[in-house]
C-alpha cells in the first residue's frame, strides 16, 4: 500500500536544501548552518524514511518490555514526572552526510545529502539508564555487554513496516553515554519532524540510532531486526555495487555505531571562490563517541601547505564530547581548493581520498570538488 503523506506538518523551508519531498528530507546551506554553535530548529537537518506521524502525546505510551523483570508502559507525563530531567548538548550526524563526495566517484544508493545532515542541539529528557533501571534490566556486566536495547517507532517507512534501531545495552547504561528519551529540543517541546512526542537522542552515535516517534524499548539478546539496523547503515566493501550483491553479505558486516572523524569547510561556500588574496575561512568539525576535536588543519593550496585553525569547542574538557566545533581560520587564498582535515582527540584524522561504499556512508575525506578534478 503507498504510503501517506497528506498530513505533513507545515513547514518553513527557508534556507534549506530539499533532498527529497516525500518522505521529507533536507538539509541547511552549510554557510547558514554555521552561523551558529547550536542550531536553530529552521536550520536543523531533516531526515525521515516514512510520513510523519501525528501523534497524541495524552494517550501514547512507551513500553519497555523484553529482557527486564518490571515491564512498563510509560506516557510522556510519566516520563517527565517520574525521572530526573537532564539536558545534553549533542550534535547528530547522518550516517549518509557529504553521500555527495562519494557519488561523485561512483554512484551510491541513498538520498544525495551534501555536508548539512549534521546539527547541534540542545536535547531534555530522562536518562534511558534510569528508565531501564526502573524496569528492572539486568546489571551484571557479563549480560550487559551481550544484550541489545532495540528501539521501534510507530510511523510506516518506505523500507520496513516501522523505523526502528538497536544500541548496545553497555551504551545504554553507560553513566556517562548521556543516552536520553527526549521530550525537548533546544529548549522547546520536540516538533513533529524531530520526534514529537518522545524520541531516543544517542550522543556519539550516527543519527539513525536516534529514533524518533519512539513506541516500544526491547531489552533483547541481539541487535535490532529493523532494515535499518541489519541492511542499511553499514559500511560495505567497495566490491559490492548492486542491491543484488549487497542482500547477499549485509549479514556479514556490522552495523556502525559512533560516527568517524569529520570537518567541512562550509565558507567560502564552493571551497573555492575567495579571490586571491586574505581569506576568512570556516567550517565544522566533529567526531564520534565523545571524542574531541584535537586540531583542524587549513590548507588554501589544495593540500600542499596547512594553518591551524581556530577553534570553537566550549564544553570539551575531561568529560566526553557530544557537541561540534566550530572553526575559523584566515588564509591566503590562490584560488586553489580550499580544505579541512580535522584530528580528534584519539588521533584519527580525516583521509585525503573518498572510500566508496554501495550505501554512500560516513564519508570524511577531504572536500572534494568536481569529478573532473584529477584528486578523484
Ligand atoms: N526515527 C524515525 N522514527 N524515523 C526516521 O526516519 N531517521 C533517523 C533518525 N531517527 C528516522 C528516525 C536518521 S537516519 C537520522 S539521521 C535522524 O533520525 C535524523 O533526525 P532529525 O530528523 O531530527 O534530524
Amino acid at each position: 500500500m503507498p504510503l501517506e503523506y497528506a498530513h505533513e506538518p507545515e513547514r518553513d523551508v527557508k534556507g534549506l536544501i530539499i533532498r527529497k519531498d516525500k518522505p521529507f528530507n533536507a538539509e541547511p546551506q552549510v554557510s547558514l548552518l554555521v552561523q551558529h554553535y547550536i542550531t536553530p530548529d529552521p536550520l536543523f537537518f531533516h531526515r525521515n524514511h516514512g510520513p510523519i506521524p501525528d501523534i497524541d502525546i495524552q494517550t501514547h505510551e512507551v513500553d519497555i518490555v523484553g529482557l527486564v523483570s518490571s515491564p512498563l508502559h510509560l506516557t510522556v507525563a510519566d516520563l517527565k514526572s517520574k525521572f530526573t530531567k537532564h539536558t545534553v548538548m549533542a550534535t547528530l550526524q547522518c550516517a549518509g552526510n557529504r553521500r555527495d563526495g562519494l557519488n561523485k566517484v561512483k554512484k551510491t544508493n541513498g538520498v544525495v545529502w551534501g555536508p548539512g545532515a549534521v546539527g547541534n542541539a540542545v536535547y531534555t529528557g530522562c536518562l534511558l539508564r534510569d528508565v531501564l533501571k526502573a524496569a528492572g534490566v539486568v546489571s551484571n556486566p557479563e549480560d550487559v555487554a551481550k544484550l541489545h536495547a532495540s528501539f521501534a517507532s510507530v510511523e510506516q517507512c518506505e523500507e520496513d513496516k516501522n523505523y526502528g534501531s538497536s544500541i548496545p545495552l553497555c551504551k545504554a547504561l553507560d553513566e556517562y553515554g548521556d543516552v536520553l528519551l527526549a521530550y525537548e529540543m533546544n529548549g522547546k517541546a520536540l516538533t513533529r519532524d524531530h520526534g514529537y512526542p518522545i524520541r531516543v537522542v544517542v550522543p556519539g552515535y550516527i543519527g539513525a540510532r536516534s529514533v524518533k516517534y519512539l513506541k516500544t524499548i526491547t531489552i533483547q539478546n541481539h541487535e535490532s531486526d529493523a532494515y535499518f539496523q541489519q541492511r542499511d547503515y553499514k559500511i560495505l566493501p567497495s566490491n559490492i555495487e548492486s542491491e543484488e550483491q549487497a542482500c547477499k553479505v549485509w549479514c556479514n558486516f556490522p552495523a556502525i555505531g559512533e560516527y568517524n572523524v569529520q570537518s567541512y569547510v562550509c565558507e567560502p561556500a564552493d571551497g573555492l571562490s575567495c579571490k586571491p588574496g586574505p581569506c576568512n575561512v570556516r567550517g565544522y568539525a566533529l567526531s564520534g563517541g565523545g571524542r574531541s576535536i584535537q586540531r583542524v588543519d587549513v590548507s588554501a593550496d589544495d593540500g600542499r601547505t596547512w594553518v591551524t585553525a581556530d577553534l570553537y569547542q566550549p564544553c570539551s574538557g575531561g568529560t566526553k564530547m557530544w557537541a561540534w566545533c566550530l572553526w575559523t581560520a584566515q588564509l591566503h587564498a590562490t584560488n586553489k581548493r580550499i580544505l579541512s582535515r580535522a584530528v580528534d582527540s584519539a588521533g584519527n584524522v580525516q583521509q585525503e581520498y573518498p572510500i566508496w561504499n554501495y550505501r554512500g556512508v560516513m564519508n570524511n575525506s577531504w572536500r572534494t570538488m568536481e569529478p573532473d578534478q584529477p584528486h578523484l
